[in-house]
Formats: structure tokens, sequence, C-alpha cells
């Protein structure tokens, strides 16, 4: 462990004490160590959601949930969102910021990467057309599995770099293959002279009877879009990413496990529900009774694109997606589009009313990302499929770095069991 033992802390139970080693981090929390907590009480925690719990060290990113604050390896996102991408995806893979030597091989090594083998379109065709481009990616993720097992030895630092190159620069083709099959039109192979997000968006948008031409406030938004979401701690997706890469499986596998995590609608699908939200609620005189039944616990309705786990102060990735929202829609002629007049004046009570704010409840970064992407040109049901886009590169990092860890155990939570005891087995024929 890196981390410094800073004190001591004392559990007393039925009056025998225990002491426990405190870390403190570089900046956040101090965390107890309770790993030999068993061995000496014979008791385990209990933390469902895990919302008390550190479940590694981590150097990648850190987020200030009360002060609003977002770093990818001590950079603050706000910074970082000047850059692009891939300059992203270099310093959460590596750990540094790349010279302008280091940022032109690594540009080159991913483009070199972002054709999948041909087996996959016919891998496709297996898929129902209707069927959730996120199961689509499921599936085909963890399908690439099955091209780099046996030249994945994940011990090897080397190998895991090229697996991870394989990974961002494949997952886009995929993406846009996912897209394109929905929407019954040819797969278009990436091209090579564009930069990443350039041609994410090709390949998204071109058909072989015309000319594409990438429009570069879209391409620029979309970037920043990825970078917002390129990595974000331990969440849900990420532990699941490292939970499964605690046994040593295969990386494409693990990050395939991380895209099914994101599917449901309190992580990655929000931005879609966000959006279904707005078109729902469809205009500003009906925003009111919305907002009473979202307050009425009996409703179950949340309103969706706000609150966040650790956020208790604004996301500051939302301010950045409302400013880029806002240079989308103008781009693209959209600055009437209701959803968007709808959204600001919902976000403006929402942060006045007394509900909200005694919870704490702020816009997360997907209150304004669907509309964005929806005014860029992609279908709702894309939306949790660019998220997977960005984020792979923060699932593949934190699985880099846990393989790195000398120590890495793998995930096994215990639990506090509440079914029967022992109890005799009766056969079918003797039961009433
Ligand atoms: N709308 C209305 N009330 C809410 C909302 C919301 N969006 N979020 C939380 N609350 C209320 C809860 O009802 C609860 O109220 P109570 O104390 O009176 O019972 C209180 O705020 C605390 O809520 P929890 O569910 O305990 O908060 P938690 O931290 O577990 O939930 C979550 C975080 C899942 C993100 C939640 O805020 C939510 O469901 N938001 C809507 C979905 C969403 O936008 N998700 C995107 C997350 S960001 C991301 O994945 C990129």
């Amino acid at each position: 462990m890196d981390a410094k033992n800073t004190k001591q802390a004392t559990l007393t139970v039925d009056d025998k004490s225990f002491e426990f080693p405190v870390y403190g981090g570089s900046v956040g929390p101090d965390v107890i160590d309770i790993s030999k907590l068993y061995a000496q009480t014979g008791m385990f925690t209990y933390d469902p959601g895990f919302t008390s719990t550190a479940s590694c060290e981590s150097k990648i990113t850190y987020i200030d949930g009360d002060a609003g604050v977002l770093l990818y390896r001590g950079y603050p996102i706000e910074q970082l969102a000047q850059g692009d991408f891939l300059e992203t995806c270099y310093l959460l893979l590596y750990g540094e910021l790349p010279t302008p030597a280091q940022k032109k091989d690594f540009d080159h090594r991913v483009t070199n990467h972002t054709m999948v083998h041909e087996q996959m379109a016919r891998f496709f065709q297996g898929f129902r057309r209707d069927a959730h481009p996120m199961a689509v990616m499921v599936a085909s993720v963890g399908a690439l599995a099955a091209f780099y097992h046996d030249s994945t030895d994940i011990n090897d630092p080397k190998q895991r770099m090229i697996a991870s190159m394989r990974m961002i620069a494949k997952v886009p083709t995929l993406a846009a293959m996912a897209y394109k099959y929905a929407v019954g039109q040819p797969f278009v192979y990436p091209k090579n002279s564009l930069d990443y997000t350039s041609n994410f968006l090709r390949m998204c948008f071109a058909v072989p009877c015309e000319e594409y031409v990438v429009n570069p406030v879209l391409s620029k938004a979309l970037d920043r879009i990825f970078i917002l979401h390129a990595d974000h701690e331990q969440n849900a997706s990420t532990s699941t990413v490292r939970s499964a890469g605690s046994s040593g499986a295969n990386p494409f596998a693990c990050i395939a496990a991380g895209i099914a995590c994101l599917w449901g609608p309190a992580h990655g699908g929000a931005n879609e529900a966000a959006l279904q939200m707005l078109a729902e609620i469809g205009t500003v005189d009906r925003i009111p009774d919305f907002i009473k039944a979202v307050k009425d616990k009996s409703s179950k309705i949340r309103l969706m694109g706000f609150g966040h786990r650790v956020y208790k102060n604004y996301d500051p990735r939302a301010k950045l997606m409302q400013q880029t929202c806002h240079e989308v829609l103008k781009e693209t002629g959209h600055q009437d589009d209701p959803l968007l007049k709808v959204a600001l004046e919902l976000e403006k009570i929402a942060l006045n009313d007394e509900y909200f704010v005694s919870r704490k409840l702020y816009p997360n970064v997907d209150f304004y990302s669907g509309i964005t992407l929806k005014a860029i040109g992609f279908p709702t049901s894309m939306f949790t499929v660019l998220f997977a886009v960005a984020r792979t590169v923060g699932w593949i990092s934190q699985w880099n770095e846990m393989i790195q860890e000398p120590n890495y155990k793998i995930s096994r939570p215990r639990q506090l069991y509440l079914g029967d005891t022992s109890r005799n087995y009766v056969p079918l024929d003797k039961r009433t």
C-alpha cells in the first residue's frame, strides 16, 4: 500500500476494543483499513451500495462531491476540456500529459487500430435490427475477447497496453456499426486521416452515395462530451470492470461487463431517460404539475438528470455540458428547441425549490447531454453507447492500475445472511 498510516481507529464491541490503521490519501477523506476486521473480530461491515467504502487505492481520478471538483490525474476537468479527447486518453492511461511527439505517436497508434476483424460484420447479422444498441455493444465488445484472447497476457505490461489501444480504437467502430445496423445502412469503414471524433461521426453518418463533410463545431462538441465522460472514479460500471478483472478475466470481456452495468437508467441510461422526461413534459406550463409528481414519493417519479451519489454541489461536467449544448444548438439551428426551453425552466425551478435544495440535488452531466446528442443527430437509443465509447478509456486505465497493483485480490464481498438456517431436504413425493 502506498498510502501513509496517519493514525489509528478504535472499534469497541461488547467491551472489547480493536485497533485499525487509518490511511490518508493525497487529498480527500481518510480511510479506515478494515481488511483485518473479520480476522480480528469475526464480524463483517455492512455497506449496501458501498456508500462509505473505498474498494481500492487509485491515482487516476479525484472527485470532491461537496465542492463540485473533478480531476483527472490532478488536472481539473474544465482545463482538460480545452484539449482533445485522445490527450485525455493518454493522460488517464499513462498518468502524464503527452509531449507533442508522444501525442502524435499515440494518435497514430490509436488510428491504426480502428478497424475490426471482418468476421465482426457477420457477427452483427445475427442481431434483430430493432435490438437496443447497448445489447449489441455488450455482445460485440465481449466478442473481441474471442479475437484477442491468446494474444493478451494480462501480466505483460506491453500486451496490456496493446489491448488498451485496441479497445480505445475499436469501441467507436463497433458503436458506429451498432448504429448503422439499427438504421439499415451499410457499415462505414474508419478513415484514418480523420481525427478520432470526426472519424466516429463519419462512421455513423456517412453513406456511400454522397460525400460526407465533418462539421468541425459538432466534432469538437462531441469530443468535449467524450472528455467529460472519460472517467469518474469508482462508479458502478468501473467497479464492475475492476470486479470482473480481479478474477484475471480477458480485458475485452471485462469492458463488456462494464458496458452492461452502464446500460441501467440510474447510471449511463440517465441521459436517455432525461430526454424522454423532457419530451413527456413537452411544454413549460406543464412543469409545475411534473415537479409536484416528483415530490410525491408514492409516484416514484424522479427528476432525471438531477442528483448524484457523489456530487452534492453542482456537477462540474454539467456546466461544461450546458455550454456545449448551447454551441451545438446554435450550430444546428435548434436554439428554439422546445425541449431546451423546458430544460432551462425546469432547472431554474428545481434549483430554487426547497425539496431539491435541501437534498442537494443539482443537474448532473446527463441533464443537457441528451438534448445536445439529439441535435448532433443521434437517436436516444445511442446515447448510452456514446457514453460507453468515452468511458472505455477510464475503464481500461482503472483495469490496468488494478493489475499493476502487486497484491491485488479477487473481489469477493461478504453478506449479512437472513435466509433459512440448515434444514433437511424432503423428496418431491413426500411434499404436501
Ligand atoms: N429526483 C427526485 N428526488 C431525488 C432524485 C431525483 N433525481 N435523486 C434523489 N432524490 C431524492 C430521493 O428520493 C431521496 O429523498 P428522501 O431522502 O426524501 O428519501 C434523496 O433525494 C436521496 O436520494 P438517494 O436515492 O438516496 O440518492 P443516491 O445518492 O443513492 O442517488 C442517483 C443518486 C441514483 C443518481 C439519484 O439522484 C437519481 O436517481 N437521479 C436520477 C437519475 C440520474 O440522473 N442518474 C445519472 C447519474 S450521473 C451518471 O451516471 C453519469
